[in-house]
Order: C-alpha cells, then sequence, then structure tokens
C-alpha cells in the first residue's frame, strides 16, 4: 500500500501541484514575484508610491528589489478589495474580510521590504521632487523626498456640486462608507420594526424602509442587487413580513439605460432582473437635491438644454422622503491630483493627470501615475489600475521603456446570488474556441456574453482567487458560507449606540 502510494500517487500529486502552480503563476503574469530579476543597476533609488489600493499595491508588488528604498504612503492602513464591497454594506461579507492590512502585505511580499507611512498627501511639488504629508489634521506637515513617485491615489465620489449630497449623502467608495451604510440600514430597521409592533404603519416608517440608491452604474446596480437579496433571504425571517413588504429600493439613473458601459442587451437583462426582484428602477431621472431625510428628482435633461426645457422638466420635479440616500453617481478627482494638475499647467479642474504612452505625468520627471488618478484612456477599473500598477513597477525595476499596453479581459456585474452579466473579451485561442462550443452569445466587437448562474460562478471564482491572500480567502468563505447557511450579520455596531439620556426618560 506504501508503495503504491509512494510509487503512482505522489508522483501525481506532485506533477498536479507543480503544474497547478505552474497554471495559476502564468495565468497571473506573475513569474516575476517568484524569480525576482537582477536589477540593471545597483544606485540607491528612494521610490515612493501614494495609494495603497489597486494600483499602488501592485506598483509596490513589481518595483521591489536591490538598491531600491520604496515607501508606500496612504491614510488608508489596509487594501481595500472594493468588488465585494457592495456585500459588505448589507452583511453578505464581513469588513474584515474586504481589508487587508498593508503591513501584513509587505510583511509577507517576497519581492519588497517597503516602509508603509499612513498619511495623506496634501501636495506635490515636482520640481524639488518633494511629497508634502499629513498624518492627521492637527499635526504638522512632513516632507518626502523621492527619485521616482507612482501617484495612485485613486478617486472620490463626485457631488457635482448638488445641494445637500455631500452633508446628506451615503456613498460606497471605502470600508467605512460600508460601515456606515450597514449600521443606518439596520437601525432603520429595528425602527420600523418597533414602530410597526407598536401599532404605527404610518409614512415615517414608510421613510424609514425606503433606500434610494443615485447611479445606475455598476455600483450602484451591485448594491441594489444586495439589498434586494438582503430583503429576501434576511428582512423578512429576522424583522418580519410587514417590514419585508414595505422596505423599498429605488434605483435612479440619469441616462436613458443602466450599466452604461455594458453592451445594451445586457444592460436590459440587468435592469429587468433588478425589477423581478423588486427593485424600482428610475431612467432619466436625475437627482437634483437632497436633504437629511427626503430626495428631490426630475426628468433628466439632454446637454444643452433649452430653458423651456429646464422650466418642464423643473415642473415635474418630486420630492420623496427617504430613510437613506446612497450616492453612487460617479467619481472625481482628489485635491492633491487637481492641485499638480494645476501646478504642471494642465487645467484648473482637471478630472485627472495626463500621462503619456508609458504612464508618465504630462512636464514631471520621474512622476507616474496610474488607476483612477490618471486619464490613460481606460476605464476607471481595478483591473486597469492593477495592470497599470504591474506596469510601473516594472518600468521602475527594470529600467524599460516600452509603451504600456491594456489587455481587457471583459467585464462582469453580479445581480444578486446566483446571478450576473459578463461580458468578456477572451484574448486566447483556447478561450475563444471554449466560448464557441459553448455557443456563447456573441456581443459588441469581438466580445461574447455569459449570464444567468454561469456568469454568477464566474463572477465568485474572479474575485474569490483574485483575493490577496490566504487569510482573506478564509474570512470570506467563512462569509459566504454563514450567509447561505444562517443569513447575513445583522449585527448593529456596539460602539455607535447611545443610551437614552436620564433626565428624557
Ligand atoms: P484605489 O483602489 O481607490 O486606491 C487609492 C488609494 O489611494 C487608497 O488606498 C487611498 O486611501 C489612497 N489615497 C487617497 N488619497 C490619498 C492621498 N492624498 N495621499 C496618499 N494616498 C491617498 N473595478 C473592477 O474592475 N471590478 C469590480 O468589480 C469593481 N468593483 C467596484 C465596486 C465598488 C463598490 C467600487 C467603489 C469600485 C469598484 N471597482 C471595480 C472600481 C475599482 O475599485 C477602482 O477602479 C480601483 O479601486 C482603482 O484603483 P486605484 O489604485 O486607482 O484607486
Ligand atoms: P459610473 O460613473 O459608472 O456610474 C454612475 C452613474 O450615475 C452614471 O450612469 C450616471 O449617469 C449616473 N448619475 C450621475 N449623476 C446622476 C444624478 N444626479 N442622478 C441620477 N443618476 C446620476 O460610477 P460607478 O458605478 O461608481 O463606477 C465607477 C467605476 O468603477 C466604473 O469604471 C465602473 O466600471 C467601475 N466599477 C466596476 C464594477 C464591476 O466591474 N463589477 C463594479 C463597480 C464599479
Amino acid at each position: 500500500m506504501l508503495r503504491l502510494l509512494s510509487t503512482r500517487a505522489a508522483p501525481v500529486v506532485a506533477t498536479g501541484a507543480v503544474g497547478a502552480w505552474a497554471a495559476v503563476t502564468t495565468q497571473n503574469d506573475d513569474w516575476d514575484e517568484y524569480f525576482p530579476p537582477q536589477p540593471a543597476s545597483t544606485d540607491r533609488e528612494r521610490i515612493v508610491i501614494l495609494g495603497s489600493g489597486w494600483g499602488g499595491l501592485n506598483a509596490l508588488k513589481k518595483c521591489g528589489g536591490e538598491g531600491k528604498d520604496i515607501t508606500i504612503v496612504s491614510p488608508r492602513p489596509h487594501f481595500l478589495y472594493t468588488p465585494l464591497l457592495a456585500g459588505s454594506a448589507v452583511g453578505t461579507t464581513t469588513l474584515r474580510s474586504v481589508c487587508e492590512p498593508i503591513r501584513a502585505v509587505i510583511e509577507n511580499s517576497w519581492t519588497t521590504d517597503a516602509k508603509f507611512i499612513r498619511a495623506d498627501a496634501r501636495a506635490i511639488d515636482a520640481a524639488k521632487k518633494t511629497v508634502s504629508l499629513k498624518t492627521g489634521d492637527g499635526d504638522a506637515n512632513l516632507e518626502l523626498p523621492y527619485d521616482k513617485l507612482v501617484i495612485a491615489v485613486g478617486a472620490q465620489p463626485n457631488t457635482f456640486g448638488i445641494p445637500g449630497v455631500q452633508e446628506n449623502a451615503l456613498f460606497l467608495k471605502e470600508a467605512e462608507d460600508s460601515a456606515k451604510l450597514h449600521a443606518r440600514l439596520l437601525s432603520n430597521l429595528e425602527r420600523a420594526a418597533a414602530a410597526i409592533a407598536c401599532g404605527e404603519c404610518n409614512q415615517v416608517v414608510d421613510a424609514l424602509l425606503t433606500v434610494v440608491v443615485v447611479g445606475g452604474g455598476p455600483t450602484g446596480v451591485e448594491l441594489c442587487a444586495e439589498l434586494a437579496d438582503f430583503r429576501k433571504d434576511d428582512i423578512e425571517r429576522r424583522y418580519g413580513r410587514e417590514v419585508a413588504d414595505r422596505f423599498r429600493i429605488v434605483l435612479a439613473e440619469a441616462m436613458p439605460r443602466v450599466l452604461g458601459p455594458f453592451d445594451p442587451q445586457l444592460a436590459d437583462l440587468a435592469r429587468t432582473h433588478l425589477e423581478t426582484r423588486g427593485v424600482e428602477v428610475r431612467e432619466k431621472c436625475a437627482v437634483t437635491g437632497v436633504t437629511a431625510d427626503a430626495v428631490t428628482y426630475q426628468p433628466s435633461l439632454p446637454r444643452g438644454a433649452t430653458a423651456e426645457q429646464k422650466k418642464a422638466a423643473a415642473a415635474e420635479s418630486k420630492t420623496e422622503k427617504v430613510g437613506a440616500l446612497v450616492w453612487a453617481a460617479g467619481i472625481g478627482a482628489r485635491p492633491v491630483v487637481k492641485k499638480l494638475a494645476q501646478q504642471l499647467g494642465q487645467g484648473e479642474n482637471a478630472r485627472g493627470l495626463k500621462v503619456d504612452d508609458r504612464l508618465q505625468v504630462l512636464g514631471a520627471d520621474g512622476v507616474f501615475a496610474i488607476g483612477d488618478c490618471a486619464l490613460s484612456g481606460n476605464a476607471p477599473t481595478a483591473q486597469v489600475a492593477a495592470q497599470q500598477g504591474k506596469y510601473v513597477g516594472r518600468a521602475i525595476r527594470d529600467r524599460s521603456t516600452d509603451p504600456f499596453q491594456y489587455k481587457h479581459a471583459g467585464s462582469l456585474c453580479c445581480l444578486g446570488f446566483g446571478n450576473a452579466i459578463a461580458q468578456l473579451q477572451p484574448q486566447h485561442q483556447a478561450w475563444r474556441s471554449l466560448h464557441s462550443a459553448a455557443n456563447t452569445k456573441v456581443v459588441g466587437e469581438d466580445q461574447r456574453a455569459v449570464t444567468g448562474a454561469p456568469a454568477f460562478a464566474l463572477w465568485r471564482g474572479m474575485y474569490f482567487t483574485q483575493l490577496l491572500s490566504p487569510s482573506t480567502r478564509w474570512s470570506v468563505s467563512a462569509d459566504w458560507i454563514r450567509t447561505s447557511l444562517k443569513g447575513r450579520d445583522v449585527n448593529e455596531p456596539v460602539l455607535k449606540r447611545t443610551m437614552t439620556p436620564a433626565e428624557s426618560e
């Protein structure tokens, strides 16, 4: 038996393991993390990376080597796994699962021993080659010199100056946004359940149970899908039928259709699916104002609308009471990016930093910009930021000058448990043949559509394998199993609750 194991099973297992490892590393284009090449020169070089997101972290993993002093600066001491953020807002996953501490990433890296500074870059002096940092509002400015600078600070929610949004809306961009949204949903559910239990089924309860999501891009659609799952699987069994029946999810999109970046047929399918799950999808509907407990909508206007069209739209404007309003209406440049763009003469109110085909910021020597903060001609997605991060890291490490080339693998959007849409761009012949064999639908130029359960499996599988560490993989697996068996996390944050003051009892 032992002999059989050692002669037959061991070689098979070993070959399988090596093959799987080779496949994974080749597929991920990450061989150089296992066998880092020798640097071209051993001159010491100070490399500063601003941002601990998709772009920054991928640059960090690739730029290490002899003679490199690498510092990563970010106010966020963790990497945020954005594809699972919408789920964390309703307790499908916990926040711990979607946040990877940067210090642990550095500790576990094979190729770099970078320093981490938890601070905000407030200004960049491209002439003096320094970055001005702040660790907290009252703290003094720190100055950090660099030889090479990678700007990967991402973007921030764009409010378009719409009154009341900044002060009253909830967002879905950072881990704390998700925590705030989760807490608001749970608090509103408790308040509504209490009122219903005491026989008070009034408009206040209806408002508490209305969630409006503004923006039918992928963020808004994925959040609505998670909210619909939450209502179906958890609200009824935990808060009661009456609460679940009154819980409304509204998605407001200013354009004629949701999911602008997707093929129209897939976007249509997503809208229909959301509607069958009870989401009220309002297209051509622009939000024009937000207060602490209400939202104002009106029919959206075409570009260059006449005064009469504006007047007619304003006449149809409606205000509705809401319990939570989530602003997912797109992104804009961060102040530090706008300041540098202005300093470099790239424009007063730039949407990002202009870069050349090697992702070098125009007019700033030794400075790269990647991801959502760069105007590179690619979409602001994790896929782009990760590829640009790897490219810039390698360019710094190997001093290579080849231009950046983006390889689009496709786009995925989760429509809730068991459903998704995928618009894929098969790069290799083997994948193209597989699609032909499976007879997947052709959409757009050279793209294939996968929908329903297979797309959901693809979405989960893809994003699960891209998690950074075994620790987050364990954590996400545990969350998904718990959610399937026992329901979503409905723990209200303990520190948030305040006792009723004695005098008002
Ligand atoms: P980020 O990942 O946002 O990282 C920016 C980093 O810079 C952060 O660490 C931040 O703290 C730091 N920073 C900010 N200001 C400063 C400063 N002043 N100084 C120093 N550091 C600073 N894309 C996909 O491709 N697939 C998806 O499924 C997907 N899902 C998403 C879901 C949600 C809810 C959201 C919001 C986005 C999603 N995206 C997805 C988009 C994707 O997350 C972004 O395109 C990606 O994060 C951009 O990477 P980045 O490195 O440019 O910026
Ligand atoms: P987005 O810019 O893609 O969508 C925002 C939507 O809000 C637009 O459709 C816009 O028309 C609408 N809008 C703007 N102002 C409005 C108003 N006043 N009233 C009503 N609607 C209004 O932003 P999103 O969804 O946050 O995505 C940002 C980036 O992140 C995109 O590049 C996206 O592809 C990427 N992303 C990708 C995901 C995925 O691949 N699954 C998931 C989430 C984000």
